[in-house]
């Protein structure tokens, strides 16, 4: 070590690098796919200089890169993935050509829900977007089939036992009614698989529509379905203090 050099924690570089999140970097590492100046490096207190040290996993080169932060709308019947899916449906990928970077969503929208999702290459703050512990709200614009009662919205507010544990929303407010449907806005902060679908036939409603409208201070605004912007410097700090990063 010489004197000077700012040294950083193995699996912090490789969340600045984009490759994931610094817990996941940690699984890498016990996996030895890491080497540090071509060295397998399995200590998770590893430090690195990132203007020295040469850091590969599986044998590709990463450095730090830029990180960028996108609200997209998913537009509905787009998979919210990058890859490519083995039935041939169309995915967010297609929509998102014009940006250069490898961005990842924060979390995911069903295929037939629609709204907003995060786009990120910092491994850390998705990951803090995502995990419930850091209990950001996510908002839904929730249209059911019949007319929602005020005793079933109370009901509601006090949580449900699903089939994979007890789950209980941060708010539910009845928007309104209109015919034979409501409108409701559903609050979680939770990413549980189809956790709002569940919750809401659990009490005898089935969703006809579904729409994240916003994920903790960051609202989908006028966004219209496939088109993306990226977070204004404010949007970014309220985040990140949301999520108990450093602003
Ligand atoms: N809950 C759901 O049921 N689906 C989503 O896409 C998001 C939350």
């Amino acid at each position: 070590m010489e004197g000077g050099a700012i040294l950083v924690r193995l699996n912090r570089y490789l969340s600045m690098c984009g490759i994931t999140s610094r817990r996941k970097a940690e699984e890498l590492l016990l996996q030895g796919k890491v080497k540090v100046n071509g060295l397998v490096v399995k200590e998770l207190g590893w430090r690195v200089d990132p203007e020295k040290d040469l850091v590969e996993v599986d044998g590709r080169e990463v450095r730090p890169v830029a990180y960028r932060y996108v609200a997209f709308y998913k537009p509905c019947c787009y998979l919210s993935t990058l890859g490519t899916p083995p039935d041939g449906k169309k995915t967010i990928k297609e929509l998102l050509k014009d940006i250069p970077q490898r961005l990842y969503p924060a979390g995911r929208l069903d295929y037939n829900a629609e709204g907003l999702l995060l786009l990120t290459n910092d491994g850390e703050l998705a990951h803090r977007v995502m995990h419930p512990r850091h209990k950001l709200p996510k908002t839904y614009l929730v249209w059911v089939r019949g007319k929602v009662q005020g005793e079933t919205l109370r009901l509601m507010t006090r949580g449900a036992t699903l089939e994979d544990g007890f789950t209980k929303p941060d708010r539910v407010k009845l928007v309104k009614h209109q015919k034979d449907k409501s409108l409701l806005e559903v609050v979680f902060h939770e990413g549980r698989k189809h956790i709002v679908k569940r919750f809401i036939s659990h009490f005898g409603h089935r969703v006809l529509k579904l729409k994240r409208v916003a994920i903790g201070p960051v609202e989908l605004g006028d966004l219209r379905p496939g088109q993306w912007r990226d977070l204004s410097g404010q949007e970014l700090k309220d985040l990140r203090r949301a999520l108990g990063l450093s602003p």
